[in-house]
């Protein structure tokens, strides 16, 4: 792996490698949480077989799910994680962070697990909070930086990264195709993509608006947005700003496809929804005449997937 991923003398980023790196102790929590906790994976297990599955969310039938969650219990960010730690994947990896944001992620994820250089991209610059994760990062022996970068043009050489990861951006980029085939280049060959994203756009809440359930297909954009605003929250300038790519599951299905094989695939399915159509049939009818329920019903998504080996 070479020590600089960046192609520009801008980015000029050490990869430091270190293996005798302390990790940090996790609080352990009240006994029934970690007893929840311990119980997540066997609820997850039980609810992705495919006689229960099919069961609890028959519009997902024929997709080829390995997680599935009715609830979103036993299937966040963290899961993907664990298992990319337990296949050795993240200690002195070189991870790319795409829309990282100010980097919520940055500590918790990638520096108590140990990788060796950490690199954050996103649409918008957050320069305070990045220079405090810099200065976390190289207390704690990793390498970090951040740029102001498109995802969908990034200037990193290729097969420079063993992971690229993003957490809740996936639903905003608008040229996914150009986002994923960048991806998959500067990926090297055993290196791993993992994305945790959603809701998706015509899911409850899908611009993230959970108030305003799915109105946002039933009403103009106009009238959304102005019903948006008067919820505030923020979410309203994404919607002014265009920052929403409106695709639909099998969209991104196809998408992921073209660049990656997909190793493993996860579905939470939208509770709030499933509630919607039961409590209002007739308003769900509507919906349905434009709208197919796995969009519907399909809230969050979690891929990890490896680069196709025909690059
Ligand atoms: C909802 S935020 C998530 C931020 C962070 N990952 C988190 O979990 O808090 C989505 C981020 O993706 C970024 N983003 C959207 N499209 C992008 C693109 N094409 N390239 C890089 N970042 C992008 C946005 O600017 C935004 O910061």
């Amino acid at each position: 792996m070479a020590s600089t991923i960046f192609e520009s003398e801008s980015g000029t980023l050490r990869s430091r490698r270190s293996n005798a790196r302390p990790r940090r102790k996790f609080a352990t929590g009240s006994r029934l949480r970690e007893a929840t906790r311990s119980f997540a994976p066997a609820y997850r297990w039980l609810c992705s077989h495919p006689i229960v599955r099919n069961r609890i969310a028959p519009w997902l039938d024929g997709v080829p799910i390995h997680d599935f969650s009715p609830t979103g219990r036993g299937l966040g960010p963290e899961d993907g994680l664990k298992r990319l730690e337990r296949e050795g994947r993240i200690e002195g990896a070189t991870v790319l962070i795409m829309g990282v944001g100010r980097g919520p992620e940055v500590g918790s994820y990638w520096l108590d697990r140990g990788a060796s250089h950490v690199v954050g991209v996103d649409l918008f610059a957050y320069p305070n909070d990045w220079s405090v994760l810099r200065t976390e990062a190289a207390v704690r022996g990793t390498n970090a930086d951040f740029a102001l970068t498109d995802g969908s043009r990034l200037a990193v050489r290729d097969a420079s990264v063993d992971l690229v990861f993003s957490q809740s951006v996936l639903e905003h980029v608008l040229d996914l195709d150009s986002f994923l085939a960048e991806s998959a280049r500067v990926l090297g060959e055993n290196g791993r993509f993992y994305a945790y994203f959603g809701p998706l756009w015509r899911s409850y809440g899908g611009p993230h608006v959970g108030a305003l359930a799915y109105d946002h297909l039933l009403v103009g954009d106009d009238a959304y947005l102005e019903a948006a605003r008067q919820v505030g929250g923020g979410w309203e300038h994404w919607l002014e700003e265009g920052l929403f790519n409106r695709l639909r599951f099998d969209d991104y299905i196809d998408k992921l496809s073209q660049h990656f094989e997909i190793e493993r695939l996860g579905v939470v399915a939208s509770t709030a929804g499933q509630e919607y159509r039961a409590r209002d049939p007739h308003t769900w009818g509507r919906l349905k005449r434009d709208n197919d329920e796995r969009d519907l019903l399909t809230n969050l998504v979690s891929v990890i997937a490896k680069p196709r080996a025909t690059r």
